[in-house]
């Protein structure tokens, strides 16, 4: 890793652990019991099978997803590589023994080979300084017939629909005010962050699917992320329904070969 990229991770590291005491404030962060748990439930049911499994977690922030994963009943290694947000999540499933939590770099997991039935991250992604070098690492620590499960965005630029939602919203604030913790996803430091990363312009499935494809997976697959959006309209204010508009957003499952023990 050069100087440079130590330091961009470095950067991004500091942004999250200072985001980790409100992170989950911020609207659609938290994913609550009813309509919205259903949803991501159903998403990982649909890419993973209804059966327990091994799954490692990556980027677990403050354990939001982990939370699905657990009711689901799957054994979940949760990893990040901020100790602030561990700390979190660590506190949220104290007690849980189907959890474990690991301090490490999602990119180099340092988790043995063919030790995992799924690896599964969310809004992970866009974020990664080394996307090749950290697929090849997902790939790795899969089973042969192992699923990966990804929710990501493109967060650089709202969709056609998504600009009206922005105005709108920045109406309602004229009367309202900000909403620090949303606004906190687009701080300076955010946006000095974002044009450093690989992904600066944008992350979409067009510019996503070679790369996992080169990584050796196939089967690879974008289920429809309405349903989840559809969810979190449910219980939200005005505000945050038309936020669920802004970006585009996605899921992407693929396989690691069955007939691959390489
Ligand atoms: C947008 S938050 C998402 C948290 C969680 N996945 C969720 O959806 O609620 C991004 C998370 O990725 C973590 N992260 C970013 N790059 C990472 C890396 N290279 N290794 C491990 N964690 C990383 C951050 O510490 C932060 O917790």
């Amino acid at each position: 890793m050069d100087m440079c990229n130590h330091d961009l991770k470095e950067d991004i590291r500091e942004y999250w652990s200072k985001r980790s005491a409100t992170f989950d404030l911020a609207f659609g962060h938290r994913i609550p019991q009813g309509p919205e748990l259903d949803a991501w439930s159903a998403a990982v049911r649909n890419a993973i099978g209804p059966e327990p499994r091994r799954v490692l977690e990556l980027a677990c922030g403050t354990g939001e997803v982990t939370n699905v994963l657990l009711s689901l009943g799957h054994e979940v290694t949760a990893l990040d590589f901020s100790e602030d947000m561990l700390g979190v999540a660590r506190t949220k499933h104290a007690g849980n023994a189907r959890v474990r939590f690991v301090l490490a770099d999602a990119e180099r997991t340092m988790e043995p080979d063919q030790a995992y039935d799924a690896v599964i991250c969310r809004h992970l992604v866009w974020t990664l300084t080394e996307p090749e070098q950290a697929l090849a690492d997902w790939f790795r620590v899969l089973k042969p017939g192992g699923r990966l499960l990804v929710f990501d965005g493109d967060w650089t630029k709202p969709t056609r629909l998504g600009r009206l939602a922005v105005l709108a919203v920045g109406l309602i604030e004229r009367f309202v005010g900000h909403d620090t913790y949303y606004d906190g996803a687009m701080s300076e430091k955010h946006a000095s962050i974002m044009t450093r990363l690989p992904f600066s312009d944008g992350l979409t499935t067009e510019r996503l699917e070679p790369l996992v494809q080169e990584a050796g997976f196939i089967e690879i697959a974008f289920p429809s992320h309405r349903p989840i959006a559809a969810a979190q309209r449910k219980n939200a204010d005005l505000r945050n329904r038309l936020r669920t508009l802004f970006y585009r957003r996605f899921v992407l499952v693929a396989s690691r070969p069955a007939d691959d023990a390489s």
